[in-house]
This record gives C-alpha cells, sequence and structure tokens, in this order.
C-alpha cells in the first residue's frame, strides 16, 4: 500500500517535471497575457491558513495591493491572512512577500515574481508592477480564486515559477462608446476590473456622440436634460428603417464620472475621455442650436452613421468648448483628452457664408484647414493646461496641430505617416482591432455592424508596423480595441463581442510580437475562458466553431473546402445534411466539392462537440462579367 503510493508519487513527480519542462517549452503556463520572460521550477507553493503576506507598511500603495490580495483570498477561502511589516521577513517559509525595489529594467510597470514551495517573492520599481504580479499570481492560482464567495474543496496552489515580464507598450488601450448605448457605471466597473486583469492600463471613455451627450456639464445643463435623450432608436440593422419609438438615454454625473475614475486609478488605469469635435455633435447642437451651422432645429439623432450636423467655428462655439473642457479636466487627469475630429462631413461649413468668411480670414484653403485650425485651437488651449490632445487619423487632414497624438484606426496610414512627422501614436485600426465587427459565421453570431474579426486575427496584430525605422517607431505608445455600442444595446451583448477578443489584445500590447505564440495561447484560453464563466461574462463561444472557407474553381467547375477551427481537436464534417456526430467523418485535408452541397461541420475534442455545428451549401458565386 505503501509502496504504491510512493511510487504514484514518484511517477506523478517525474510527471509533473516532464509537463513542467514541456510547459515551459511550449509556453503554456495558465497566464494571458504571457509574461515575457519564465522558467518553471519544481514543486509548488501552498496558500494555507499559516501562510503571512509581507509589506513595506510605510508605502501605503505596496500595503493597499498587498490588502487587496488578502482580501481576495478570504473572499475565496474564508482565511483572513496577516499582513505583516516587510522587516519582520526574515526568509520564513510560507511567505508572500511584496516589495519595491529600484529596477530600472523593470521601469514603471514591470515585475519580478518568484514562486518556490517556501515563498512567493514579489519585486517592482513601481507599484503598478506589484499590482501586475498579483494579476498574474491570480492567473496561477486555480480559476476559482476568482469567485466572489467562499469556494470549497480547492488546493490554493501556485505552482513555482520564476518570471520577469515587463510590457511591451505603454498604451494598452481598451474603448467603451457610452453615446450610442449607454453602460451602467457597474458594467464599467466590471469592464475596469478585466482590463486590469488582462493588464490593460488605458479606458478610453467616448462620452459624447449624435446620439447622445452623456456626461454632465455644469454650465450647460441642457447637454444632459435635452442631449441625453433620443426620442426612438433604430431597430435591427441599418436600413430596416424600423424604429422603436421609445425614448432613450441618461447620462453620468460627474460624481460618477469621479467615481469611475477612482475606480480605475486604483486598477493602474488612466481613463482618457472622449469630447467629440467638430463632428459627432448633433446632441450638442440639438441641446444648444447656436453650436450649429443652420437655422433648422435639429434632433438627438435616432439612427446610425455620419451626421452633417457639426460644431460652427464661431468664437461662442470655442467659448463653450472650453467651459466643457475646463469641467472635463477638473474630473479626468489624464495626460491625454481625447478630442475626437473623426467623420466630420464638410457640407454644412461649405454651405455657410460664414464659415466661408472665417476661411478667408483666416487666409485658409478649405475646409480641412478650418478643422485643423479648428484643433490646433482646442490643442492649444489644452496645452495651456498641462494636457494634451489625442485624436482620430483624420486630424492629420488639413495639417496635423503640432503636439497632437494620433489615433490610427481607418487602417495604419495615418498612424505611420504620423510617426515619421515625430507625432506619437496609438494604433487601432479597423481591420484588427475593432471589437464592434462580427468573430464568426454571421449566421451564429447575434446582431452586430458586420465584418470579420475572428480571435486569431486579433492576435496576429502587431502595433508597430514595418514601414517605420528604429527612430520612427518610438512614437508608437500602444494600441486599443474599439468597441462602438450601436448593435451593443445590453450588458450581455458588450461582452460577448469583448470576450475573449480582450485576451488577444493583452497578448498584441503586453506580451508583443517577441513573446507571443498562437499556439501556446490556444492551449492557455480554456483556462481563461473558465474564468470569464465563474465571473458571469458573456463571452463568445464562437471560437469553438469551425468557420467553412469555401473557394469556388472556375476551371475545375468545383469548390475547394477547407474546414478550419480556431482550436485544437477533431473536425468531423457530414456532406448529407445530416449533424455531425463524433462517428462522422474526420477532416484531413481541402475537400473537392461540387456546388449544391451541404457541408456541415463541428469540432470535437474527446468525442465532446466544442462549440455549435457550422453549416454552408455551396453556392456558384455570380460571375463579375
Ligand atoms: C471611428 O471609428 N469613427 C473612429
Amino acid at each position: 500500500m505503501k509502496h504504491s503510493v510512493i511510487l504514484r508519487l514518484s511517477l506523478a513527480l517525474v510527471l509533473f517535471s516532464l509537463c513542467g519542462n514541456l510547459s515551459a517549452q511550449k509556453g503554456e503556463l495558465s497566464v494571458i497575457p504571457i509574461p515575457t520572460e519564465y522558467e518553471l521550477g519544481e514543486g509548488e507553493f501552498v496558500i494555507d491558513q499559516h501562510t503571512v503576506l509581507y509589506a513595506d507598511p510605510t508605502e501605503s500603495e505596496v500595503t493597499h495591493i498587498a490588502e487587496g490580495f488578502q482580501q481576495q483570498l478570504r473572499t475565496v477561502t474564508g482565511m483572513l491572512l496577516p499582513v505583516m511589516p516587510l522587516e519582520d521577513f526574515e526568509d520564513q517559509q510560507n511567505a508572500v512577500v511584496f516589495q519595491l525595489m529600484p529596477d530600472e529594467e523593470l521601469g514603471a510597470e514591470g515585475y519580478q515574481l518568484e514562486v518556490t514551495p517556501n515563498h512567493i517573492l514579489i519585486k517592482a520599481n513601481k507599484p503598478a508592477g506589484l499590482f501586475y504580479a498579483v494579476q498574474t499570481l491570480y492567473q496561477l492560482l486555480p480559476p476559482e480564486v476568482v469567485e466572489n464567495e467562499v469556494v470549497r474543496a480547492v488546493d490554493w496552489t501556485v505552482p513555482a515559477v520564476s518570471i520577469i515580464d515587463v510590457p511591451a507598450y505603454k498604451w494598452r488601450g481598451l474603448h467603451l462608446d457610452t453615446g450610442r448605448h449607454i453602460s451602467s457605471i457597474d458594467f464599467i466597473k466590471k469592464y475596469l476590473d478585466q482590463m486590469a486583469a488582462h493588464k490593460l492600463n488605458t479606458f478610453h471613455w467616448h462620452l459624447t456622440e449624435d446620439q447622445g451627450w452623456r456626461l454632465q456639464i455644469n454650465k450647460y445643463p441642457l447637454l444632459t436634460e435635452v442631449g441625453a435623450y433620443r426620442d426612438s432608436t433604430l431597430v435591427g440593422h441599418y436600413g430596416t428603417g424600423k424604429y422603436d419609438g421609445k425614448r432613450y438615454g441618461g447620462y453620468y454625473t460627474q460624481d460618477e464620472a469621479r467615481e469611475i475614475v477612482a475606480y480605475a486609478k486604483d486598477r493602474y488605469i488612466t481613463v482618457v475621455p472622449e469630447i467629440e469635435m467638430p463632428g459627432h455633435a448633433t446632441a450638442a447642437v440639438a441641446s444648444y442650436p447656436q453650436l450649429g451651422n443652420t437655422d433648422k432645429p435639429v434632433k438627438t439623432v435616432t439612427t446610425w452613421g455620419v451626421f452633417p450636423d457639426i460644431f460652427n467655428v464661431e468664437e461662442s462655439t470655442f467659448d463653450f468648448l472650453e467651459d466643457v473642457l475646463v469641467e472635463v479636466l477638473d474630473i479626468f487627469p489624464s495626460k491625454y483628452i481625447h478630442i475626437g475630429g473623426d467623420e466630420a462631413p464638410k457640407d454644412q461649413w461649405e454651405a455657410s457664408e460664414r464659415i466661408q468668411f472665417k476661411i478667408d480670414s483666416l487666409g485658409l484653403k478649405n475646409e480641412h484647414e478650418l478643422q485643423s485650425y479648428f484643433i490646433t485651437r482646442i490643442e492649444k488651449f489644452l496645452n495651456s493646461k498641462g494636457r494634451q490632445i489625442i485624436g482620430w487619423d483624420e486630424i492629420l487632414e488639413g495639417g496635423l496641430a503640432p503636439n497632437a497624438a494620433v489615433m490610427s484606426w481607418r487602417g495604419e496610414e495615418g498612424g505611420i505617416a504620423a510617426a515619421k512627422d515625430a507625432h506619437y501614436v496609438v494604433m487601432s485600426p479597423g481591420s484588427h482591432l475593432y471589437f464592434d465587427h462580427g468573430q464568426g459565421d454571421p449566421d451564429q453570431e447575434p446582431l452586430n455592424i458586420g465584418g470579420y474579426l475572428p480571435l486569431e486575427k486579433v492576435y496576429s496584430y502587431k502595433p508597430t508596423p514595418d514601414a517605420l525605422s528604429d527612430e520612427e517607431a518610438k512614437y508608437i505608445m500602444g494600441a486599443q480595441a474599439n468597441v462602438w455600442t450601436e448593435y451593443l444595446p445590453t450588458s450581455d451583448s458588450r461582452e460577448y463581442m469583448v470576450f475573449p477578443r480582450i485576451s488577444a489584445l493583452a497578448e498584441v500590447v503586453w506580451s508583443g510580437e517577441d513573446h507571443k505564440d498562437w499556439e501556446s495561447f490556444q492551449k492557455r484560453i480554456p483556462q481563461q475562458l473558465k474564468r470569464y464563466e465563474l465571473q458571469d461574462i458573456n463571452f463568445a463561444y464562437t471560437i469553438y466553431n469551425v468557420e467553412i472557407r469555401a473557394k469556388y474553381d472556375e476551371k475545375a467547375k468545383d469548390f475547394e473546402v477547407v474546414l478550419h477551427p480556431q482550436w485544437d481537436g477533431t473536425v468531423h464534417y457530414t456532406l448529407d445534411g445530416s449533424t455531425p456526430i463524433a462517428a462522422s467523418a474526420v477532416y484531413e485535408k481541402p475537400l473537392k466539392l461540387k456546388a449544391g452541397k451541404t457541408v456541415k461541420a463541428g469540432l470535437f475534442d474527446d468525442s465532446e462537440l466544442k462549440g455549435s455545428i457550422s453549416s454552408e451549401t455551396l453556392v456558384i458565386p455570380k460571375s463579375k462579367n
């Protein structure tokens, strides 16, 4: 009896260290984003009722971080581990040590984490690094550690590992459009919690839109009394022409916005507010018609798209915008203030005598130069208050304001041009980082704006374009994914678009090109999905589905059909219309099929269907001639 236990134990140890080594080679640590350097060790650290946390009591941020860990462990284990002064730590066993330590290499956000069976040592140059180390620690623990109630029958073990982790980019952003549909404060807090868990550090809060002005401005109460509401909302996809006839709206009080800023700060996240100008301004013009270009009454918009009612360039309009910004600056301490700048149609400016007179009197060539004048004036104002502007890449048109940073969304060209011109850049191209786009077969997806952005494509994104020299590349601050909410009216719908693509984003911006690895990521994502599940996150299951890629060969008059899973496992398919099961044909190589066939396919793991069945009937594409 005893013998066999020992035998089993030593077998387990051999297996463990073998797996450990294999994992180390393949990068299968259960951590997302994958650390930039790590090595698995032998054995594991066990958190139990005798574990002691150590932190320097004179460093309040460090103590706060240690106490955050203490509280989360209390939530799931019921144990309250003591936090003792760092000076009492003399290499005792069963200790978790939080320590600041000057180390330039770790920078403002990097950390070192050493886990042995005896202790967990966390070191960082700055508190943010310790905070990120704790996020890693949560992921090394069993996934149940993220729950918000006591979990029984879990061993709170951490595998021995040595990690040095430094982010590739300093702007690791996620955006949320609260103009088209408003998110509750609770939802935004959950969003920020998840951003922090993924080591993202910039929350771009899109606050003003044609369809709703969402921030209370004390000096201009009509912005929220009028501009925060619309009479109706488009139902379904653009072009249905159907409206729900229901008044919709809401806004954030300044106190609520401050609460979000503080909540974010506690998680080392900067909130960058966006106040759109000169376009996407209909709700503002509806509230204060003197800001617009025509005498026609304007209402907050009820549908989606780009709209003509942009701000005029009267001095009184600049006074208004400066007043608004003064209140914005008082709420948001961020270095960057996003001033929009995108999608401002110039029709009303072209048609306005006053605007044309202004263009002439300023010696400008056209409306693009007027927009540049507009943005440059706002930049001067914000610079005078110690802030910088960032805007969508349209702010390049007509000349970039001298100190502006550019958020490149219409591809990378704007970002490349700005970096070459020594302006800071955040990459956010629609092709790879628009999380409002679909992520699977449209037949299987909830309503969305369209497009196709599977997890793997997000993962493939590289924020620094090859077109830049090393010197120019320094201007790429990082990247950000955008979540536009035209078709995302509920918390569930927004979560569906964000998760798990946020995991891919995290590796793009934190692990970076040199350390990310799609194969390894695929192996680590199931654990991440488990965490999402435990936190009631409505993530997209689409990543478990098989994508059917059919290409018609004109000459051979048949289709080549590739069945592409995003995932390890076995693809089973049928061609007779029946639903694939584990006994159906196994996909091994591209299929040659005639028009009219219906392909159905699913991804199986140990005979179990992972996602849902994909189906496509092959139809010869219409000839272009
Ligand atoms: C944008 O998507 N209009 C920036």
